[in-house]
């Protein structure tokens, strides 16, 4: 959206059609490898599209054009440019000016953070916010640090203003992003205090933000949580592994014990709040008691939903200087372990729901289904319902009939129904996580 929007100021537009197009631009992402051998064949298939069409520019940008920008002007002569994160302000001039001439341009700039562009939304529901670039975390495995540089924060009244010019267009939830989200802090306003001010803009309804860092999350950003609101109860949290042995190797900077407390004041000031989480299995040197303390940690938490994925090794972290040593078949018999654990605890914890009514801000057209509406709960969780009465951006209550692991299938409450979850105090009634 912010490459969209300083392009759309300098003279380009958007289409949708790629054989029309006079620019083809990748944006990747350069966090796990099986991510980047997709870029390239991709790459491969739209530079068909650049045969008989001289004027055609094929390039990528992100932070996997920052990584493997040798390579790919090596092995791709195809590509005509390169942009890293911190060089989207040049593209127009570089389009125009480097026709058939391939540029590249992949420096960072631990002062850039694009406060100044306005990102160009495409009139959704949701509005994503980047309050902060970069990460200084440096865990071991991760090449974020490396690929997107120093942690910044934006200014507190520029996002503000971005806000609010959000709600004035329509959009009614909000959703902050950053490599550390809550690692937020402008030298005068933390994280915490960008929640409140946030949840006193008028015409928004829903506030979110991913990635925190648990690390980062203090009980002013708890307290923040709990008393604003618009703040939604749901966290993603990622946890990486249930080892400790694995979790200093990681660096991540914290005990499982202390991952415990934090989710236990999460629960504690927000009851039934919804917890997601990001697990690597497979990390160098995790044994089988490793894994089965990950997989503990799993059941004991009853996470809503994870993203699991097999470590793989990123050039220039720490970890890459350290032996793969669990083997791919082993690491794929983990991973397949920790996705049917994941998808039993989603699939009961959705079914728990069934009978429950949810306050559903919608967002549109439901995928599988002719005349239904999909949205969201303030767990996050998809809901669909039957409708031909309800527009995006309405909040309808919908009783949830029916509940597959990923969705909750509804309809609209009736008045009944609505008054009598009002009177329980809520409106979604959700019995405990397992464990
Ligand atoms: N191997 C596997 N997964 C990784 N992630 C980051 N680096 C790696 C890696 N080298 C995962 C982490 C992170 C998520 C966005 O990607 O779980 O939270
Ligand atoms: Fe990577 Fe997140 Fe660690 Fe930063 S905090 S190094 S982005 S895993």
């Amino acid at each position: 959206e912010t490459i969209f929007g300083h392009l759309g100021r300098n003279g380009f537009a958007r289409t949708t059609d790629p054989a029309a197009a006079d620019v083809l631009l990748l944006n990747t992402c350069a966090i796990r490898e099986n991510a980047e051998d997709r870029i390239i064949g991709r790459l491969g298939q739209l530079s068909r599209l650049k045969a008989g069409r001289p004027n055609v520019q094929l390039g990528i940008a992100g932070c996997m054009a920052q990584h493997v920008r040798d390579r790919l002007m090596d092995r791709l002569p195809f590509v005509d440019f390169v942009v890293g994160p911190d060089a989207y302000r040049r593209l127009p001039e570089l389009l125009r000016g480097a026709v058939g001439d391939p540029f590249v341009d992949v420096r960072l700039d631990r002062n850039e953070t694009y406060a100044d562009i306005a990102p160009a939304r495409d009139g959704a529901v949701r509005g994503w916010v980047t309050i902060m670039r970069g990460c200084d975390k440096f865990c071991t495995f991760c090449i974020v640090p490396y690929v997107r540089g120093r942690e910044r924060s934006l200014p507190a009244a520029a996002l503000l203003d971005q806000v609010r010019a959000l709600a004035a267009d329509g959009v009614r939830e909000v959703v902050f992003l950053g490599q550390t989200v809550n690692a937020y802090h402008d030298g005068t306003t933390d994280f915490a205090t960008l929640l409140r001010r946030t949840n006193d803009i008028e015409g928004i309804e829903r506030i979110r933000f991913t990635s925190p860092h648990p690390s980062d999350m203090t009980p002013a950003a708890i307290a923040a949580m709990a008393e604003c609101e618009k703040v939604c109860p749901q966290l993603h949290l990622p946890v990486q592994s249930g080892s400790d042995r694995v979790l200093a190797r990681m660096e991540r900077g914290y005990t499982v014990d202390a991952y415990r407390r934090l989710v236990d004041d999460l629960r504690r000031a927000i009851p039934g709040i919804a917890l997601s989480t990001d697990i690597i299995v497979g990390f160098p040197g995790e044994d089988a008691q490793d894994f089965d303390a990950t997989v503990a940690l799993m059941e004991e938490v009853g996470y809503d939903s994870a993203f699991l994925f097999q470590y793989s090794q990123r050039s220039m972290t720490k970890a890459s200087k350290w032996e793969d040593s669990v083997p791919a078949e082993e690491k794929g018999r983990r991973l397949r372990a920790v996705i049917d654990l994941q998808e039993a605890t989603s699939a009961a914890a959705q079914r728990r729901l069934i009978g429950t009514v949810h306050e559903v801000l919608v967002e549109g057209p439901a995928r599988k289904r002719s005349g239904w509406l999909a949205g969201k709960t303030p767990h996050f969780r998809t809901a669909v319902f039957p409708s031909d009465v309800a527009r995006p951006g309405d909040t309808v209550l919908v009783r949830v009939d029916d509940a597959t692991a990923h969705t909750l299938i509804g309809r609209p409450a009736t008045a009944e129904v609505a008054r009598a979850a009002a009177g329980s105090g809520a409106t979604e009634i959700r019995t405990a996580t397992p464990g």
